[in-house]
């Protein structure tokens, strides 16, 4: 299950809402805004294969995978990554 802390900051409402954009910006098209899937699965998941921690989730938005339609390099900083881990993460926690 994704934790959503220690590495990630603290999420405050700017930092979720920063991720939200990124998101909705960025990754919504394939995942669905809401992260339910549509072109990609379904983020809202207690646990995702590819992103067990917060760590392996910002390296899967930051390298994609390779060999599927999952891309990298959307040239984000690493607080951008964290701040859009720290959203995405918020679904699994939730479940
Ligand atoms: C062009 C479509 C597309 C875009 C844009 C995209 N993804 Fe994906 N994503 C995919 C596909 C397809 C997969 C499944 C890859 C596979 O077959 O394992 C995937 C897989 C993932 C996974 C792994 C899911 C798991 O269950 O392990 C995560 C996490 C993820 N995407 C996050 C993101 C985030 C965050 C963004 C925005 C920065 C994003 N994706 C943008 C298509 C996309």
């Amino acid at each position: 299950m994704l934790l959503a802390a220690g590495l990630l900051p603290a999420q405050s409402t700017d930092n979720l809402a920063q991720g939200k954009k990124l998101f909705q910006g960025h990754c919504g098209l394939c995942h669905g805004q809401t992260g339910t899937g549509g072109k990609g699965p379904s983020l809202a998941q207690p646990t995702l294969v590819h992103a067990p921690d917060d760590k392996a989730l910002m390296r899967v938005i930051e390298n994609g995978i390779r060999g599927t339609e999952m891309p990298g390099s959307f040239g984000l900083s690493e607080n951008e990554l964290a701040n859009l881990a720290a959203y995405v993460a918020r679904w699994a926690a939730r479940l």
